[in-house]
């Protein structure tokens, strides 16, 4: 963490207010340095005032996204978010993480972008990211996982945010199969799992989340009115970016180490105890193939287990669900 970050901490630590003195202490820096920290992270949109009494006290945050405060509300040993980046715009976060991938990042690296300009959903679609509303983000892994195995890493995303959008909003959000988050039928969150791996061994996983956060109803493209929502929509108040990531990428980290532990049946119960799919008679359309059948459950690595009509199971691993009851 950067000594930025950690003045930062330190200061969400002590709301009360905390001394220069302490400060120089904590982050083994000079009176200087923790003055020209303060005055960057003023510019930055942080108000922090200083009095002889308190000392440094901060009194609000941007609402724009900062590095430096993401990075601040890191646990220890963290692995997801272990370096965090911030652009103001790019064509999709996914095609900076791929960069990054491909230039040997270590896994963990997250990137936000505050809008994209060729987001994309999944089966080709694109991904409205309008500025500053949502939360638009990719994060690299390098798991020791079999290429069919990563399949577990989209649901365990799923339990990440739903875990999270509960706890900063108290509304849990509906899994629909694959990693659709739904509030009251309406999408408010997707993933995009896209995976570089030879026959045995995975290269790299890029997570793309997109978390519709502080839109109104306006904000949305009139073909998405109907069918997706925001956080603040659902709950009538804005809701703090930076205090979901923090939720989101500190879950994340913690669904991540139950895969790598090999703990996916605990990860596919709670799964399943969100997923409004299971248990449903359903139609999966892939392209050109469709299967419909009852959804009974998510196999060993996460794949769907439709019980056709003719009693017959089919595993499926990706397509667009409709149900039928
Ligand atoms: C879906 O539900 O279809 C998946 C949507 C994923 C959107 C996110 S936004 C951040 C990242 N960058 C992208 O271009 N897509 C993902």
């Amino acid at each position: 963490m950067t000594s930025a970050a950690q003045l930062l901490a330190a200061l969400r630590a002590h709301p009360e207010g905390v001394a220069g003195t302490d400060l120089c202490r904590q982050l083994g820096v000079t009176r200087a340095a923790v003055w020209s920290h303060i005055e960057t992270l003023r510019e930055g949109g942080f108000e922090i005032i200083a009095s002889p009494h308190r000392g440094y006290q901060l009194v609000s945050a941007p609402s724009a996204l900062l590095a430096v405060d993401l990075q601040s509300r890191q646990e220890k040993g963290q692995v997801v978010g272990n370096a965090i980046h911030v652009l103001a715009q790019t064509t999709s976060t996914n095609d900076e993480v791929s960069q990054a991938a491909l230039e040997n990042h270590p896994e963990g690296l997250v990137i936000f972008a505050e809008s994209q300009s060729a987001g994309r959903g999944r089966m080709g679609r694109r991904w409205s990211s309008p500025t500053g509303r949502g939360l638009w983000f990719s994060i690299l892994l390098r798991p020791s996982l079999a290429p069919s195995e990563c399949t577990q890493l989209t649901a365990a995303s799923a339990n990440a945010l739903v875990r999270a959008i509960q706890s900063i909003t108290g509304i849990t959000p509906e899994i629909k199969w694959p990693n659709d988050l739904l509030i009251n039928g309406k999408k408010v969150a997707g993933i995009l799992t896209e995976m570089s791996a030879e026959l045995e061994h995975v290269r790299s996983v890029i997570l793309g989340i997109g978390i519709d956060v502080n839109q109104t109803a306006s904000e949305f493209p009139t073909d998405l009115r109907d069918i997706a929502t925001s956080l603040k929509l659902a709950t009538g108040k804005p809701i703090s970016r930076a205090d979901l990531a923090e939720m989101v990428l500190r879950e994340l980290d913690r669904e991540y180490a139950r895969i790598l532990a090999g703990d996916f049946t605990a990860v596919a119960e709670e799964w399943a105890s969100h997923c409004s799919t299971l248990g449903k008679l359903a139609t999966i359309n892939m392209g050109t193939r469709h299967v419909r059948g009852r959804a009974e459950a998510l196999d060993e690595n996460g794949a769907l287990l439709i019980r056709t009509e003719h009693g017959r199971i089919e595993r499926i691993i990706g397509g667009e669900v409709t149900l039928t009851e």
